[in-house]
């Protein structure tokens, strides 16, 4: 077979392969190019050719003969049946050792597929989470590559040297084997739902409880921006909240449609955290608030139908009030990023991943939309403690909520006094009361199930499992 100078190969030339294609050229690599419909790759390399080296190919064995060995393919489809079709096109011109590349948003069990199949033939497949976008994906996404250790000590030095860098180290590290990279971007995505959720629900305090205008409310998000806060949400939230509509000179927030939609990473997060039993609170409730949103039928009939009971809100103490809202913003954030690395931890001891969870947090810190400075403190937790059996008992993230914990009572009570939904806010409250709880009433729950279905319990008092016979108590 025949081998050539390009070491790197990017198939599927639309916004995001393009993209990636370039940011390959803008750093001296060769890149051959490929796109089903060669116009693609023709327009690629007529509007960026001057900045790399592209070698155009216009069918999949050129495109292969094109490569270096061992060759480095990345697939840039559409997830799902695309991606089965462009990798049953490879395989057949691949030889052992040669690297497919998935950088597309697969659903990790179709990585685990795929790597195992090619794992057969000898060729490695490696799963990549890639996030940040059109724009990441051009000037340095976040990337998060799975598969075989091996496959990286070729291909992570080319991925670490486009990805985000964040004071010099690059947003780019090996997750783990099969499908451990596509999951993790998974969770990223679930951890985003609920960032936005937490930043949404107090837009909407603010705007009930102090009547403020979304321009005002962008005020508020743009100090927060300067503190533990800071990150690339809050700061476009501040953004979009200070942006006026073109066609009607209002608020832009003010003529958007409250329906948010999904492409459904937050779904499958969920779903996985449902199989795995981890309580990721945050991540769902922030999935049912977009389907709650879309539920147009039900929201009509209940609109106006519906009693409130609520007084008017009339704050006292408002910068009293906005300071309580950051904090308990803060803290129920702290909540669903502790969550969302308890699932990395359940997927890593099921599948044998033996993921660095500090190491995720780091990879974090730039190129994708969760990029934050308070990503640093999560990788410190797990330096400190490569086992740490939940974030939030790191002592600098138990100090932080502690210091908000009351101002998060308050929030989430005047929040259901005057009838302001904040699924995120209290059920993240909610979660921190349970955890840290000496009881739970699931004694109560554990007893019912012994008495209609025999279903045993443990004892507070002696070890073992026992069962007692309820017939004499009806
Ligand atoms: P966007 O929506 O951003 O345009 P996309 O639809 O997610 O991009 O991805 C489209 C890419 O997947 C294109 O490169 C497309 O090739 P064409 O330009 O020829 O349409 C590629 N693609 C989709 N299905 C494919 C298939 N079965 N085989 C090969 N490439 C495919």
């Amino acid at each position: 077979t025949t081998t050539g100078t390009a070491q790197i190969g990017v198939t599927g030339l639309a916004v995001m392969g393009r993209n990636l294609a370039r940011n390959f050229a803008r750093h001296g690599y060769t890149v051959a190019v490929h796109n089903r419909t060669a116009a693609r790759m023709r327009s690629l390399v007529a509007d960026h050719g001057d900045e790399g080296t592209f070698v155009p190919t216009e069918t999949m064995a050129d495109f292969v003969a094109a490569l270096e060995r061992p060759r480095k393919v990345v697939v840039m489809v559409q997830a799902g049946a695309a991606t089965d079709a462009v990798i049953d096109e490879l395989v057949p011109l691949l030889e052992a050792g040669d690297i497919v590349v998935d950088a597309g948003n697969a659903h990790f069990p179709d990585t685990r597929r795929r790597e195992a199949a090619l794992r057969e033939k000898g060729l490695h497949f490696v799963g990549t989470g890639v996030s940040g976008g059109e724009e990441g994906a051009l000037n340095g996404p976040s990337i998060m590559p799975g598969g075989t250790r091996e496959s990286y000590e070729s291909l992570g030095p080319i991925l670490e040297a486009i990805s985000a860098k964040v004071d010099g180290v690059p947003c780019c590290t090996w997750v783990g084997p099969d499908g451990a990279g596509h999951f993790v971007k998974m969770v990223h995505n679930g951890i985003e739902y609920a960032d936005m959720q937490l930043i949404a629900e107090a837009y909407d305090l603010l705007k009930a409880g102090l009547g403020a205008s979304a321009a005002e409310i962008g005020e508020v998000f743009a100090a927060w921006n300067s503190g533990d806060l800071e990150s690339f949400l809050i700061e476009i939230t501040a953004d979009v909240l200070q942006h006026v509509d073109a066609a009607t000179g209002k608020a832009f927030v003010d003529v958007v449609a409250d329906a948010a939609e999904q492409k459904g990473t937050g779904r499958w997060t969920v779903q996985n955290a449902l199989d795995l039993g981890v309580p990721i609170t945050g991540i769902a409730e922030a999935t049912f608030a977009r389907a709650l949103s879309g539920s147009a039928p039900q929201r009509a009939a209940a609109r106006g139908v519906l009693p409130a009971d609520v007084q008017a809100w009339n704050v006292p103490d408002p910068g009293a009030f906005i300071e309580d809202v950051r904090k308990a913003l803060f803290a129920s954030k702290v909540v669903a990023y502790s969550q969302g690395f308890d699932q990395i931890a359940a997927a890593s001891a099921e599948f044998g991943w033996a993921i660095d969870r500090g190491a995720m947090a780091r990879i974090w810190r730039g190129g994708c939309i969760i990029r934050a400075k308070f990503l640093d403190r999560i990788t410190q937790a797990y330096e400190r403690d490569a086992q740490l059996p939940l974030l939030l008992a790191d002592p600098y993230f138990t100090a932080a909520v502690a210091d908000g914990v009351a101002a998060w009572r308050r929030v989430v009570a005047a929040a259901a006094v005057h009838g302001v939904p904040t699924p995120a806010f209290s059920s993240s409250l909610a979660y921190y009361d349970g955890v840290r709880a000496e009881r739970l009433p699931a004694n109560l729950v554990q007893a019912q199930r012994d008495f209609f279905g025999a279903h045993t319990y443990r004892r507070t008092d002696r070890d073992g499992s026992f069962h007692t016979d309820w017939s004499g108590d009806r």
